[in-house]
């Protein structure tokens, strides 16, 4: 298959549409990225990697943060995570406080933000500098001790993130949070700042599509089993309220960010990380969505 060629393509078909949707802005920091920018690398293992436009350039992960620090919490926890968070799509926006008041406190997945802070919380109780262990996690898994924190950018949320203050008060109220909520939140700020590029993105999300072993060095991160219900999270709730929809137009497990990137893999195949900052009415992109619809189009390579 001429991946190459097929990015070619998509680059062509897509880098001049007109777009509906603005960059996130909620983040004041995020508000100043250049809205033309477009990336996308993708992975198909043995070295082998194509790309195109601003694929070597960092951007805000946020969101797609939550997937290293999940990792990282079942590697220390096993299936003792699910006592504290469910494994159920939402249906509800990424920064919904509503279902927690009827569910007690319990968020439907790790990849909404209520869910994300739980996961926090058994970091920060579990490593005496968790900002530490998240870089080197990541640094090991991409093998590039460059990749940092944005702290412009972590400052930039906290300054905003009443929503995330309000939704770990309020699970601690309800009994779901066991450390103060500073450095929970803090914590939280800094994973969602992390700077990377599709590339790295790309590279680090090899260990999801190669059953949880490092590509280069084989060495053996997650178990295949673990492996197994991170890319079924991912299917079913990696884009909120839209996972549906990326599962019908893309069909592939992945995770989005309101940085404007977003990370597929397909088991076996290829790992893929695609960049436009501009957000649909989700907070997904919307061409990083179009690229993906092409690619698993163009290549008939989706899991479905
Ligand atoms: O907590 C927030 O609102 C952001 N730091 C992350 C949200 C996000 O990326 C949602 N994904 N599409």
């Amino acid at each position: 298959m001429d991946y190459q060629k097929i990015l070619n393509t998509i680059y062509e078909e897509l880098s001049h549409i007109d777009l509906q949707g603005e960059v996130a802005s909620y983040i004041p920091e995020l508000a100043k990225v250049d809205p033309r920018k477009f990336g996308m690398h993708l992975y198909v293992g043995k070295g082998e990697h194509f790309c195109f436009g601003d694929s070597t350039e960092k951007f805000s992960i946020q969101s797609i943060s939550k997937v290293f620090t999940l990792t990282i919490a079942m590697q220390l926890l096993g299936e003792n995570v699910w006592e504290r968070v469910d494994v159920e799509p939402s249906g509800d926006p990424f920064n919904s406080l509503t279902q927690l008041e009827y569910e007690n406190g319990i968020p439907r997945n790790p990849f909404i933000n209520a869910g994300a802070l739980v996961i926090c919380d058994i970091l920060v109780s579990n490593y005496e500098d968790p900002k530490k262990e998240l870089l080197s996690f990541v640094r090991k898994i991409t093998q590039d001790e460059n990749i940092n924190y944005d702290h412009k950018i972590a400052a930039s949320e906290k300054s905003t993130g009443f929503r995330n203050i309000a939704l770990v008060n309020y699970m601690k109220a309800l009994g779901n949070i066991k450390n103060d909520v500073e450095p929970i939140v803090d914590f939280y700020f800094h994973q969602c700042s992390l700077a990377m590029s599709c590339e790295e993105l790309a590279k680090a999300f090899m260990i999801y599509a190669n059953n949880g072993k490092m590509l280069e060095t084989g060495e053996k991160i997650l178990s295949r089993t673990k492996t197994k219900r991170i890319n079924a999270l991912m299917q079913t709730c990696g884009f909120y309220d839209e996972a549906g929809e990326f599962s019908f137009e893309v069909g592939l497990p992945g995770k989005s960010g309101v940085g404007g990137g977003i990370v597929a893999i397909h088991p076996d195949q290829y790992s893929v990380a695609v960049w436009n900052p501009i957000l649909n009415q989700k907070g997904n992109s919307e061409l990083g969505m179009a690229a993906l619809e092409k690619l698993t189009t163009m290549t008939g390579l989706s899991i479905f």
